[in-house]
């Protein structure tokens, strides 16, 4: 059972080049307890840190290295460090801010931006009423976080945002997606990896992922 599903999200991944679906166990056991109905909001927000933690320590992966010495107690050691990589943190208000401390435990000198947008319950179509970004957005490696993925309205709308603000290399970090998010995003923006902890099955006529874990901003923020 756990074989198939594993090699399922295998096969989604293998059929887009940009969509990474981080299997690591440990990210599947706390998207678990995440899910869970009856995970109340202190849990909630732990977890979703916890995620994005995990997340970013795969998202950086390909952050380039430079060579250096460092005197052990013993002797001189070669080794690599970080080649100085700007990074930009951009969560997508609300339910975003839930993985910044998370994602700034590994990258503390990343800058981050704010980008407000809200669904409206109607249309399903992203409304923006917010936004901040560093200065120098052109030059920083950005990871855009939000916790849910379901039409890719809200994500589609912020890369567009950040792309007419100069920005060029953008990373998309979400807990959970729908396929048809993933679609949208493939579809709409150009050159913009997706990490997701996992794709579920189906957006429902409300435009909720299924199964998904409901609401994440009100399970965060404990408003309904
Ligand atoms: C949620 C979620 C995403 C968006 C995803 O935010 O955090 O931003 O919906 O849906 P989409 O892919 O169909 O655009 P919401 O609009 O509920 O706002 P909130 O974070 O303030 O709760
Ligand atoms: N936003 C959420 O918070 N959850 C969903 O399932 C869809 C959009």
């Amino acid at each position: 059972m756990v074989t198939r599903e594993v090699s399922a999200r295998m096969q989604y991944k293998a059929d887009h080049p940009n969509v990474v679906v981080m299997d690591h166990p440990l990210i599947q056991h706390k998207l678990s307890i995440l899910r869970d109905v009856g995970t109340g909001a202190k849990e909630f927000r732990e977890l979703v840190k916890e995620l994005a933690m995990l997340m970013a320590y795969e998202a950086t992966r390909d952050f380039q290295l430079v060579e250096t010495t460092v005197t052990t107690p013993v002797a001189e050691a070669n080794t690599y460090v970080l080649a100085g990589k700007k990074v930009a943190v951009i969560p997508i208000l609300r339910a975003g801010l839930g993985m910044v401390d998370g994602i700034l435990e590994l990258i503390p000198a990343a800058k981050v931006g704010h980008v407000g947008l809200y669904r409206d319950p109607e249309t399903l179509k992203p409304v923006e009423y917010y936004c901040k970004l560093p200065g120098d957005i052109g030059e920083r490696d950005i990871l855009i976080i939000d916790p849910m993925l379901a039409t890719g309205g809200s994500a589609a709308a912020a890369v567009q945002f950040l792309r007419d603000k100069g920005a060029r290399s953008i990373n998309l970090l979400v807990l959970v997606a729908a396929p048809e998010g993933i679609e949208e995003v493939v579809r709409s923006c150009e050159n913009v990896r997706i990490y997701t902890c996992c794709v579920d099955s189906h957006l429902n006529d409300h435009g909720y992922i299924v199964p998904g874990l409901g609401d994440a901003g009100d399970r965060l923020f404990g408003t309904r």
